[in-house]
């Protein structure tokens, strides 16, 4: 399925929308930034550009959020992020080996995005739900009691 390509067109109007929708204030910076984080799959200069005129807040200070948040991203992302909870109580349940598989069957390591542009390999620190450790989280779905002959089951299902 082709990936359908945002032009700088479409990406200001989506992040004039948001604004519109949620307010200026200052407050709503983090949460306007989720949403076009996901329309969008990462924030883009052009969308940070639009942004600070809309809530009058320097580029530099929107880039700076943009990237302090690991599911952000400034980045162009794959269709599919994984992130891998690598806090220390979901490696003591076996979070090692389930990260090592998961690096495997993907062919990459922390932080990168396949050349086809399908998966993101991220990490994250503690998601709360620890005592179904180890934890994965694919786009929206949290994946809890992870052992590693699970992994090619989970990914199967975004195929
Ligand atoms: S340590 Fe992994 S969810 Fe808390």
């Amino acid at each position: 399925m082709p990936v359908e390509v945002k032009v700088d067109q479409d990406v200001r109007k989506i992040v004039r929308t948001l604004v519109e929708e949620k307010g200026p204030e200052k407050a709503e910076l983090i949460p306007i930034l989720h949403e076009i984080n996901s329309e969008l799959g990462y924030i883009s200069d052009e969308a940070i550009k639009e942004l600070s005129e809309r809530m009058n807040i320097p580029s530099s200070h929107i880039y700076s959020v943009a990237t302090f948040y690991r599911m952000l991203s400034t980045e162009p992302r794959g269709r599919h992020v994984i992130q891998f909870c690598e806090s220390a109580p979901c490696h003591v349940a076996g979070g090692r080996l389930v990260w090592e598989k998961l690096q495997r069957e993907l062919g990459l390591s922390k932080g990168e995005t396949s050349e086809d542009e399908k998966w993101s390999l991220i990490t994250t620190s503690c998601l709360g739900v620890c005592g179904v450790g180890p934890v994965l989280v694919v786009d929206n779905n949290i994946y809890g009691n992870v052992t590693p002959e699970q992994v090619p089951g989970i990914l199967s299902n975004y195929e």
